[in-house]
């Protein structure tokens, strides 16, 4: 652990929950008061996001779980096999519904018996380690309540060798920037025989038009719908702030020349809205806060991400359809 990771991790233990609020309440305030007023997504996780997340996961519509899923049930076998790692820690676990594929063939192999789930979203978290407690007696089951985007610190020194993980596309909510920083960040912890394991989402193709990625974040249901305007509900509990839910629509679209998806809340009149400590926040009629972008890759993209964090692909491998990516990465040698 670096010195800085080790003050972060004392800071995460030492500050209490009003510290927290405050430190949220200072960044909901300088995001809303930027030109495009902004939210980071972390704020959706509240258990209820979380849950309106897992819905998200099984539409028709969200292709990414799925794809994701068939491409870990063919490769966790053999890479595990191959790799042996005695560790999973993986990176915005929720639910860890394709993180148990990793785990079976683990366990299948009898190469490791250690899981660290790290997530911001607490009390889904820890539900999610009981379940794994029940369902994998053997293994140790280690949660780690922490915003990655802050600090790595883990509760324990992973044993050698242990896969870092982070699917999902989950690396698509962060800037390239950002996205390069946390990943620097997991390079410098990766031992010769670690390896780390990145989901990503690729751009339109082929098989994958511009339509059929915008209805992925605008599904039928409005489930996608619920779990943005989700953010709002969790700024007014945590915050005391009042956003009138009912006078936001959620908007999301694919901007081509940045290759993201882009979610927004759209004001559906002038308002002002209150967040108790600040300066009033005036909206106009149509005036959006970007809630998420959703970073689409190409091979070239994501290896020049990586590489820039010192990262070197080992394996890449696409579903037939070239909608999705899993990339096995070790650190530079
Ligand atoms: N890996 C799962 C869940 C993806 S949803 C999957 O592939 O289906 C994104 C997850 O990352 C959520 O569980 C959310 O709570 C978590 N998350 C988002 N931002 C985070 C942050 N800054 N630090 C830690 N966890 C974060
Ligand atoms: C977690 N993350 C990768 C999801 C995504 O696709 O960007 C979150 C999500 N937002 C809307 N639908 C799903």
């Amino acid at each position: 652990m670096t010195a800085d990771e080790q003050a972060a991790a004392r800071a995460g233990v030492e500050e209490d929950a009003g510290d927290a609020r405050e430190r949220m309440r200072q960044e909901v305030a300088e995001g809303l008061s930027r030109p495009q007023k902004e939210i980071a997504p972390k704020h959706f996780y509240d258990t209820r996001g979380s849950e309106l997340f897992e819905e998200i996961t099984r539409l028709d519509e969200y292709y990414p779980t799925r794809t994701e899923r068939a491409l870990l049930e063919t490769w966790s076998g053999p890479w595990v096999e191959g790799l042996r790692p005695a560790a999973l820690v993986e990176l915005g676990a929720g639910s860890a519904r394709k993180s148990r594929i990793i785990l079976e063939a683990m366990r299948r192999h009898g190469s490791g018996r250690l899981y660290v789930p790290v997530d911001v979203a607490e009390a889904f978290l820890e539900d999610t380690a009981v379940q794994l407690r029940g369902e994998y007696p053997g293994f140790a089951i280690v949660p780690a309540a922490t915003d990655f985007t802050a600090s790595l610190a883990l509760p324990l020194t992973p044993p050698e060798p242990t896969w870092y993980a982070l699917l999902g596309s989950t690396v698509g909510n962060l800037d390239t920037g950002s996205a390069v920083g946390l990943l620097t960040r997991v390079a410098r912890r990766l031992r010769p025989t670690d390896r780390f394991l990145l989901g990503a989402d690729l751009r339109p193709g082929p098989n994958k038009s511009v339509a059929r990625l915008e209805a992925a974040y605008n599904d039928a249901r409005g489930v996608t719908a619920a779990f943005n305007l989700n953010v709002l509900r969790v700024l007014n509990r945590e915050l005391g702030s009042d956003f009138d839910l009912d006078s936001f629509r959620h908007h999301a679209f694919y901007d081509a020349s940045r290759g993201r998806i882009e979610m927004h809340l759209v004001s559906q009149r002038p308002q002002l809205v209150r967040i108790p400590g600040e300066r009033a926040i005036a909206f106009r009629e149509g005036e959006t806060v970007r809630t998420e972008i959703s970073c689409k890759y190409d091979q070239a993209t994501l290896e020049s991400i990586l590489s820039a964090a010192g990262l070197a692909t080992t394996r890449w491998k696409e579903d037939p359809e070239g909608l999705f990516a899993l990339v096995m990465t070790r650190r530079h040698p």
